[in-house]
């Protein structure tokens, strides 16, 4: 396979400034400037490194994607809209649309063959193709699902049960981060609050700046459990937090947890596959879960759950009861009533558009988290702020402080912030409100959660940057916003 070398982000930024700056003189060089971007997308093809149009670009001989395929196997993306929120809900390339039209187009042809011919086998390639992707042990470990927030309902709903039922006592506990995603700290209470449960919170200071905070965070808060006299019967632990965003290190987490004897661990991995690796031999959890529709080009929804063999898997079930009640929870899942199981069907197609990437999955995380690191800086560095983590605990999103002139005092500042950018500058990204500590002195109280997936362009990141720029320029403050 032909070798495709890779330029930074930065070198690539650098060159686009460059070229930004000295325009009027350039175009007296036009011919020798069409050959340079000639040679270099023969060199870089996966790259764009000054998108332009009418630009004559030769045809490159790589083997892989180029630049201009994938923003054409985007083009459904509204063009007037910087993308910098993967994180929230994932995108899906035309391909993968056209595979999952094709699948529901089979339904409704002929239901009665797609239900008895078509699903269950469809379904069980899928569950292969994720056993292999995360390293799994076997295929029954893993069940596919809709969504995340469903595979946390059927590990939630066992540790109910186990309360209701009298294997845990009341007042045992589950650990979990205080960065945990919202959606399933209300779920820990609907199942195990209820359930006469405690819950332990991880604390740790955002910015984070490194694992050893967040690991002896966790070790400190288990000890306090135990000392407590609580018996600890489950972790629940990010891979990747969502807001705001980095890098859990959870075969740390997992380790700690088998060395205090907590119970089972699970791991929620929302942002995990396509965006960090995840491999189950390594993370060694009693449960893991990832959304395919984030980072791993799938349509909305769906999602797995593993269950490590040796983990009593036999008493989790789908919270939808249907037909196959107690055959297996990847059984169980494979029919939960009727619905659209289109998008479980195309993963397929989704690691055939991967297989057209140099190095596949793992060459799109490498780009991507070096991209967004580059953006990352180049943003911070514009604004004089910082970033919310070490690179190195980043994947492929990465938390940047916005200017403290911008007066974010709460959690509505940012979402009437994040809609003025929508609204007014063709910018979607998510913004989190940090509470100041005593005594900080202009402090960083808004933290941008950019992203980087195959479809974005630098000019994504600069608009954005003179976005805000524009708004400190004017002296806007978030107080100028009606609710
Ligand atoms: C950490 C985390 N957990 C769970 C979820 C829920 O995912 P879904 O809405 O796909 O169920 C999200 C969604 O962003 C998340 O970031």
């Amino acid at each position: 396979m032909p070798r495709q070398r890779t330029m930074s982000y930065h070198r690539r930024f650098s060159l686009f400034l460059l070229l930004q700056h000295q325009k009027p003189q350039f175009l007296k060089f036009k011919p020798l400037f069409q050959l340079l971007l000639a040679y270099y997308h023969d060199h870089y093809p996966n790259h764009n490194a000054v998108p332009k149009s009418h630009i004559h670009i030769k045809p490159s001989l790589s083997s892989f994607i180029t630049d201009s395929k994938i923003q054409s196997e985007f083009a459904h993306h509204d063009p007037g809209v910087a993308r910098i929120n993967n994180g929230s809900f994932g995108c899906c390339p035309a391909p993968v649309i056209t595979a999952l039209q094709q699948w529901q187009l089979k339904y409704l042809r002929q239901p009665d063959h797609f239900y008895y011919n078509e699903l269950r086998q469809g379904i069980l390639k899928t569950r292969t193709i994720i056993k292999d992707l995360v390293n799994a042990y076997d295929v029954d470990e893993i069940s596919v699902l809709d969504n995340t927030t469903t595979a946390v309902a059927i590990v939630l709903q066992k540790t109910a049960w186990a309360f209701s039922e009298g294997t845990y006592n009341k007042g045992d506990a589950i650990i979990v981060l205080q960065y945990g995603y919202g959606a399933v700290r209300n779920s820990i209470k609907a199942y195990v609050s209820r359930a006469g449960g405690d819950v332990i919170e991880v604390h740790f200071k955002f910015p984070v700046s490194s694992n050893n905070e967040i690991i002896s965070a966790f070790r400190k808060a288990l000890k306090e459990g135990k000392t407590n006299g609580k018996n600890i019967r489950l972790a629940v632990i990010d891979h990747v937090t969502s807001m705001p965003s980095f890098v859990i290190p959870v075969k740390e987490l997992v380790k700690t947890c088998r060395e205090e004897g907590v119970d089972q661990v699970f791991v929620d991995g929302a942002h995990g596959i396509g965006c960090i690796d995840v491999d189950m031999k390594e993370i060694g959890a009693d449960f893991y879960t990832s959304n395919l529709h984030k980072w791993f080009f799938s349509p909305p929804a769906v999602a797995f759950l593993y269950c490590r063999k040796l983990s009593k898997c036999s008493d989790l079930h789908h919270p939808i009861v249907s037909h196959d009640y107690g055959n297996g929870l990847a059984i169980e899942s494979a029919w939960v009533g009727t619905r659209d199981y289109s998008p479980l069907l195309v993963v397929p197609s989704v690691l055939e558009f991967i297989s057209r990437f140099e190095k596949g999955i793992h060459g799109i995380m490498e780009r991507n988290h070096e991209a967004v690191v580059e953006m990352g800086k180049m943003l911070a560095k514009a604004w004089g702020t910082n970033l919310g983590s070490p690179p190195e605990m980043c994947a492929a999103m990465i938390m940047v402080g916005l200017p403290s002139c911008l007066g974010i005092s709460s959690e509505n500042d940012c979402v009437k912030l994040r809609t003025h950018l929508r609204e007014s500058f063709g910018v979607e990204v998510h913004i989190y409100y940090r509470t100041p500590e005593d005594g900080e002195v202009e402090p960083i109280t808004g933290y941008a959660r950019i992203s980087h997936q195959v479809y974005n362009k630098i000019d994504d990141y600069l608009k954005f940057r003179n976005a805000i720029n524009q708004l400190v320029g004017n002296g806007f403050t978030c107080t100028s916003l009606l609710d």
